[in-house]
């Protein structure tokens, strides 16, 4: 059914290398294809420094690629469709109240309204942070912290959200509960949702389907449709007590210690 969809993300051709400080050339993709469906979650997993951020970086504009067309569907009702990102490190400005590190994403787009703010204190209410939207980022631990950046990039209202390793630096449970909060946002508002990360389990437990990165230039070595049959709505932790799921983990687990970042003869 997904596949009938236009792709809300559509990565095409893409190809892009890096100069060393000798001067050689390193081609971190070569025509790389991939497409991502509306409200769909996708996860990237891959050996570190398979190409993951850089990936990111591509697709999201901070980096311009050397070639190759990426392109995102425009909203429902025909505005320009947005991309937000949460990078590897959470980058909250020390300067700054939770608050307003939550609409700083805003700001770059536009002026912040009234309506902005409100929506601002009620996604950190959400999360359980309206007690610390005036604070400053030092006085937080590092789950709330990963929750402001998550308000930041999810209130700019976009239709594909990228997220780089976001729960890594947290404890499990903290994990699992941040893991859900992404599944109910798809859920309610049909965002599609790219996410990178070295947790196999996470990878399944939240995502449509997995796709593995490997090889120099990266390539998609495998990309596998997670189907779980769960009691009840899909979760954090039904996911994991699913049947499949040690199945599909044994699956990524043996395609990431085949994969390699590198050619034979290449430097290592
Ligand atoms: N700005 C840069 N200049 C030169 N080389 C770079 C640059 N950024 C990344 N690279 C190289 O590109 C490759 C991919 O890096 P990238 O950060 O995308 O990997 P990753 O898959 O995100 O790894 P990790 O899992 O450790 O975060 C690596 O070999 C890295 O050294
Ligand atoms: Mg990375």
């Amino acid at each position: 059914m997904r596949s009938q969809q236009r792709p809300v993300l559509d990565v095409t051709d893409l190809s892009h290398a890096f100069e060393r400080d000798d001067g050689e050339r390193t081609a971190v993709f070569d025509r790389l294809e991939f497409s991502v469906a509306a409200g769909e979650i996708v996860s990237i997993v891959g050996r570190s420094g398979a190409g993951k951020s850089t990936l990111f970086n591509l697709v999201s504009g901070l980096l311009k690629p050397q070639s190759g067309r990426i392109s995102i569907a425009p909203h429902a009702d025909g505005s320009a469709g947005r991309i937000a990102y949460m990078l590897q490190k959470d980058l909250l400005l020390p300067w700054r109240s939770v608050l307003q590190n939550a609409l700083l994403g805003v700001e770059l787009f536009r002026k912040v309204t009234r309506e902005d703010v409100d929506r601002a204190r009620s996604m950190l209410s959400k999360y359980g942070l309206h007690t610390v939207a005036d604070a400053y980022p030092h006085a937080l631990s590092g789950g709330m912290r990963q929750r402001v950046a998550l308000t930041r990039t999810l209130l700019v209202d976009p239709n594909v959200v990228l997220l780089d390793e976001p729960f890594s630096a947290l404890d499990y449970e903290t994990r699992l509960a941040l893991e859900d909060d992404v599944m109910s946002l798809r859920d309610s508002t049909g965002t599609s949702v790219v996410l990178v990360t070295h947790d196999i389990e996470e990878a399944i437990a939240m995502s449509d389907r997995v796709i593995l990165l490997g090889g120099r230039p990266a390539r998609i070595e495998d990309s596998i449709d997670i189907e779980l049959s769960v009691h009840g709505p899909r979760t954090a932790v039904s996911a994991r007590e699913s049947a499949e799921f040690r199945t599909y983990h044994s699956r990524i687990w043996d395609g990431l210690r085949s994969t390699s970042i590198y050619h034979a003869g290449a430097p290592a």
